[in-house]
């Protein structure tokens, strides 16, 4: 999946690059030694993130194994080598530019199904005072919001606060911090380092107790959740057939991998859904996986607006919706299916 063509392109939304310039102020900020640290990120996409370790003057290498990607950070000046991570590497960086003082990783360890190596490598490449620090969605978010939709092809773990403690302990590893964060639709960050090697925040406790109320550890809240699932997916497949039946046009908005759990889970076909609009010119052109909804460039969108956009890419949806008024204005709705499905006047 993560090869030449690998279909995306981090930096197409302005309010990730915020995100991760946030991010990486953060890391400067609290956690970088004085004497030349290294910053390592693996699954670093177009440097969206190191770049601001790169104008700061700060050593950081990018691992990158789509080329296409790894070329957009380089040719930004981003340090970057298109490998996989694991121990073998993490060993050979440290031969070559010695350990770590960061390692980061954004909506890339869920990625991973060979994560015991993952941790290895993370274990052997950190300094002994460096740290950890990576974002993934949260599995209580998704329970809790029937997102179902993080449930896709490229998502291998939804992980909890308890999987990830219980995982890194198992390499002398520890949980010292954790930030709730609003992106993709409710991530979790955290913040790890070896055993013992600098203090656990109080703020690990409250997430950790409210997993527990959620009874994210009892199947009873999984059954419950599927049956979440199935009732929005009811609702969504009755609207836009009631839609379909009114004569009204309905478009989806970001070809978001997301999407394809939507569309194949409902069954939702072109005659229901018109085309997908998206910005990404790789993905223009083509066709939805499974589902088989064409995807057409934005500009096909803006030239003859449907009367629904079905908003695939909900999780940016406060950056869309700022800049779809012209859409709202001429009449156009939105429909949006997390937490609920609903119709937007
Ligand atoms: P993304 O947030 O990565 O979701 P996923 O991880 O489920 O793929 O994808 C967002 C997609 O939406 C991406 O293909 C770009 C597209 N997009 C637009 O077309 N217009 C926009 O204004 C935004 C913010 C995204």
């Amino acid at each position: 999946m993560f090869h030449e063509d690998y279909a995306f392109f981090s930096s197409t939304s302005r309010y990730m690059a915020l995100h991760f310039k946030a991010f990486a102020d953060q890391v400067m900020a609290d956690y970088l030694a004085d004497d030349d640290p290294l910053v390592v990120e693996m699954g670093s996409n177009d440097g969206i993130m190191l770049q601001n370790f790169a104008a700061a003057g700060i050593r950081h290498l990018g691992i990158e194994p789509s080329q296409n990607v790894a070329q957009v950070a380089i040719d930004k000046g981003v340090k970057t080598i298109t490998e996989f991570f694991g121990a073998d590497l993490a060993r050979r960086i440290v031969a070559e530019s010695g350990p770590a003082d960061a390692f980061l990783a954004a909506s890339v360890m869920c990625h991973i199904p060979y994560i015991h190596s993952i941790v290895e490598g993370i274990r052997l490449l950190l300094r002994p005072d460096g740290v950890v620090m990576f974002e993934d969605p949260h599995l209580g978010e998704v329970a809790e919001k029937t997102s179902y939709d993080q449930i896709y092809d490229e998502q291998t773990f939804l992980f909890s606060v308890a999987s990830i403690s219980y995982l890194f302990e198992q390499y002398g590893l520890e949980v010292i911090d954790i930030e709730p964060q609003t992106t993709h639709g409710g991530s979790m960050r955290y913040v790890i380092a070896h055993q013992g090697a600098r203090p656990v925040s109080p703020k690990v406790a409250a997430p950790k107790e409210k997993e527990r109320s959620l009874g994210l550890h009892l199947p009873a809240t999984h059954d419950r959740f599927r049956q979440n699932c199935e009732n929005s997916r009811d609702r969504l497949m009755a609207l836009l057939k009631d839609l379909k039946a009114q004569g009204k046009r309905v478009v989806g908005y970001g070809a978001t991998s997301k999407s394809t759990t939507i569309t194949n889970y409902c069954g939702i076909t072109p005659d229901l859904v018109e085309f997908i609009s998206d910005t990404t010119p790789i993905k223009q052109g083509k066709y939805s996986p499974g589902a088989h909804i064409p995807v057409r460039p934005y500009e096909e969108f803006v030239r003859n607006y449907p009367d629904y956009a079905l908003l695939f890419a909900w999780n940016h949806a406060h950056e869309i919706m700022e800049k779809e008024k012209a859409f709202r204005d001429r009449g156009g709705k939105w429909i949006v299916y997390v937490p609920e499905v609903a119709v937007l006047d």
